[in-house]
């Protein structure tokens, strides 16, 4: 009896080992430990006509194996059912790789104004910022712009109240550097404006870059040889430029910089208003009447400053027909910069 058990426990092992669906494990079940016909009880019946002696010991082992059978039983119908779940859930595949969570971007004009910033970095200016609310005096007054001054009219200013407004361009840094350092300096800012202002080719809020150099014998061809090369820089070509005679409180001479249309070519759209060109800068020398105000001398220091627009910049470069694409936040637009 002591070989039929261990025969059958060997048996039942190795069939155990090869069940592989519900059926079988229930075959399996039914054949071995099952109460009327199953081998274990057929071979604990036959103990009664066993020896007296030999029988504790029997039905201990019998006993035994009964448990034993039971609990590996019980074990690999837990994992049948795991894997039963898993392959009716479409199944795991655990060596597979993660989902990757979708990379942000910079905002194209943070990338154009970065970019614009640093090819001036490459040029030897500082970068600066400065607030975006800002106060009369910085704004307007510093720059040689008094009260009742008609071109106080071309700002469209936000007012926060009488002498405190949300900054209508970049300038109000030029004082701002100025006061607090001598020249030789050379400083590009750049930032948010605001103007009260919107259609195809205006927001009420958008990015400017101001540029301010002061030193010694200072001229007009410095500015022009800076604002070339940087032009040429940043469209990754030789566009057209035209300095088209201007007049800024607080340059003198003053120029607008204008290339020509990319998305036309020059022949005229509405983007550039059918004139074949777009403005992208303000600039000039700046004016002795704002250097006397810093207290530097005019006689001995000269400068040049200039204001970019970045999301015009951005538009002649990618192309863009509106400019209040870069604010709907379509991300459809967005993800391709
Ligand atoms: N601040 C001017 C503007 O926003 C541009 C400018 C800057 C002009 C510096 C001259 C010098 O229109």
């Amino acid at each position: 009896m002591e070989q039929e058990l261990s025969k059958l426990k060997q048996e039942a092992e190795e069939t155990l080992s090869q069940v592989t669906d519900a059926d079988q494990l229930e075959a399996f079940r039914v054949r071995f430990l099952g109460r009327k016909g199953g081998l274990l009880t057929g071979i604990l019946r036959q103990l009664g006509q066993v020896a007296a002696e030999d029988r504790p010991r029997l039905g201990q082992l019998a006993n035994d194996i009964k448990l034993d059978l039971e609990t590996r039983f019980d074990e690999r119908k837990t994992q049948l059912t795991e894997t039963l779940a898993n392959a009716s859930a479409g199944g795991t595949d655990y060596s597979l790789p993660g989902r990757c969570l979708p990379f942000g971007k910079l905002h194209p004009i943070t990338q154009v104004m970065e970019e614009i910033c640093s090819i001036f970095e490459g040029l030897g200016f500082a970068v600066a910022e400065g607030p975006d609310v800002e106060t009369d005096h910085y704004n307007f007054e510093a720059l040689n712009i008094p009260k009742h001054h008609p071109a106080r009219d071309m700002h469209d200013t936000f007012y926060v109240t009488d002498s405190i407004l949300l900054r209508t361009h970049t300038s109000p840094m030029q004082a701002r550097i100025m006061e607090r350092q001598d020249p030789p300096l050379r400083y590009v800012v750049p930032g948010k404006v605001y103007r009260c202002d919107s259609d195809i080719t205006h927001t009420p809020m958008f990015h400017q870059v101001e540029g301010l150099l002061v030193d010694r014998r200072v001229s007009f061809a410095d500015l022009k040889g800076v604002l070339t090369s940087f032009t040429h820089k940043i469209f990754e070509r030789e566009l057209t430029l035209r300095f088209r005679p201007s007049y800024f409180p607080f340059t003198e001479p003053s120029a607008e910089v204008d290339v020509a249309c990319v998305i036309c070519g020059g022949s005229g759209c509405r983007v550039c208003k059918q004139t074949g060109w777009l403005e992208i800068l303000g600039s000039g020398l700046i004016d002795p009447e704002v250097l006397k105000m810093v207290g530097y001398d005019p006689e001995a220091y000269s400068g040049f400053a200039f204001g970019l627009g970045v999301e015009r910049i951005a538009m002649l470069k990618y192309g863009i027909d509106d400019i209040r694409l870069y604010y709907e936040n379509d991300l459809r637009f967005l993800s391709q910069f």
